[in-house]
């Protein structure tokens, strides 16, 4: 990484003033643009000078307290800026949309037992046989289409053999997760066609959903009992008090949850570690090493500070319940007015330097707090154990290859949908040699 990325640039709050000043919507494009370009310098400005940027359109949080306690008070804090689109596309209430209400606390606790850490080396096997096979086969060509070949294959492929949710198949799999994803974090502007394809693809994900819980009971009923670790198998044999059993539509939602939650984060998640890592060749050189390590404790602090030098969920978005002061007693003390969209920039967070020592360098002794990869407070991620698993896993196998290597621009950049999510990634490997 450039160095500079991090210094302080000083300038973007007076150009983002002056542009606000002439026109609200122009300074509100401004910052748009910065988020996706020149997050790093923007947010080092921020957290230096205005730790909490309100503006019209919505209120930037970039400190690691500020951020850390934005996540942790759902109850001013909230998620219901997710509810209407997700629960349109899901037919019904997820735990992502309903903050503190026993629905939440319930199916979250549920959620976390299904995906228990203990299943983490049938996860890591799984992954790295489909991880080896895909990379096998696209050895002969020199290169592997990264996205699509890889991470969301094996994405698609726990879906099917880990989660008990295969689909028809894994393309449909795929375009369900991404239509409703697309519209639940992706669709700022509100685009009508945008949610229309959601609830289009989550109608045709719910109907095969319910479809597949009666194939499930049948097979109960006939004595065939599903495989040990199938998480939507072990849902159906859960058996409840009757006074907190879950009925089938919200059995349905929480696997397609499980899909949701997991694939678009995941593979996008991939791309941007891997990149961060063939980018530094000292680091390139010790992770490839690493991944020839029979203890992937050795490999996986690799992931986790890629992942942090370029998270793919930069910011969480909340909604401001009710008028709230954030950085209460400092000199950067902000009310947030009841209404605002809130984010709070995980991806600053994470290069905060009261908290994160260095945070340009590429370290692999930073303290566990710091990672913010799995969000934070009551709507941390249930799927961490197993979702971890998969992408260090995946990783691994593909830095064990020899040859393993960016591709020159164009062939070689990264394709996105929408600017968010990586659909392409072409990179080179050996021909010879496993
Ligand atoms: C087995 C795989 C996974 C499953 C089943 C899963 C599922 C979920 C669910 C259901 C939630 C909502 C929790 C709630 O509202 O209380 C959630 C939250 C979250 N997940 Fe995961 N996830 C998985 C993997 C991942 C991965 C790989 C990442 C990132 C690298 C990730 C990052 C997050 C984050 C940041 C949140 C918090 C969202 C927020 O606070 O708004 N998850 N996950």
């Amino acid at each position: 990484m450039n160095p500079s990325d991090q210094m302080t640039a000083d300038g973007y709050l007076d150009r983002y003033e002056a542009a606000a000043e002439r026109d609200p919507l122009g300074g509100i494009a401004l910052l748009a643009g910065w988020l996706r370009t020149d997050w790093r310098p923007l947010f080092a400005e921020l957290r230096a000078h205005r730790p909490v940027l309100v503006t019209p359109a919505f209120a930037l949080v970039t400190r690691f307290t500020d951020v850390t306690d934005v996540l942790s008070r759902g109850e001013v804090f909230t998620v219901s800026g997710y509810a209407p689109r997700l629960e349109a596309a899901l037919g019904g209430p997820v735990m992502l949309t309903r903050d503190g209400t026993p629905l939440n606390w319930r199916e979250k606790a549920l959620m976390q037992v299904m995906l228990p850490p203990d299943d983490v080396p049938h996860v890591r096997e799984l992954v790295g046989r489909t991880a080896d096979e895909a990379l096998d086969a696209a050895r002969p060509r020199g290169r592997i289409e990264a996205v699509g070949e890889l991470f969301r294959h094996i994405c698609m492929t726990v879906c099917a053999q880990y989660f008990g949710f295969p689909g028809p198949d894994a393309q449909t799999l795929s375009r369900w997760s991404r239509a409703v994803m697309t519209d639940a974090t992706a669709n700022l502007a509100g685009d009508p066609q945008i949610h229309a394809a959601a609830v289009r693809a989550g109608g045709e994900m719910m109907d095969h959903l319910h479809r597949l819980l009666a194939e499930r009971r049948a097979q109960l009923a006939a004595g065939r009992p599903p495989a040990p670790q199938d998480v939507f198998g072990r849902l159906v044999r859960t058996v409840l008090p009757e006074e907190l059993a879950l009925d089938d539509r919200r059995v349905a939602i929480n696997v397609a949850a499980l899909l949701l939650g997991f694939a678009e984060n995941a593979s996008g998640s991939m791309v941007h570690v891997v990149q961060q890592i063939l980018r530094r060749p000292q680091v390139h050189r010790a992770a490839a090493e690493a991944a020839h390590d029979p203890d992937p404790a050795v490999f996986d602090p690799h992931v986790w500070e890629a992942l942090r030098l370029d998270p793919f969920l930069k910011m969480i978005p909340r909604t401001c319940a009710h008028d709230h002061v954030l950085a209460a007693g400092t000199p950067h003390e902000t009310r947030v007015p009841a209404g605002t969209l809130v984010l709070a920039a995980v991806a600053s967070a994470m290069f905060d330097e009261a908290v994160v020592a260095e945070p340009e360098e590429f370290r692999l002794d930073r303290p566990r707090h710091v990672g913010l990869h799995f969000g934070h407070g009551p709507h941390a991620c249930p799927g961490v154990h197993p979702g971890a698993a998969v992408i260090c896993e995946t990783v691994r196998r593909l830095l064990r290859r020899p040859g393993l290597r960016l591709l020159p621009p164009p062939d070689g950049l990264v394709v996105r949908d929408r600017d968010v999510f990586p659909d392409r990634f072409p990179l080179g490997l050996d021909q010879k040699g496993s």
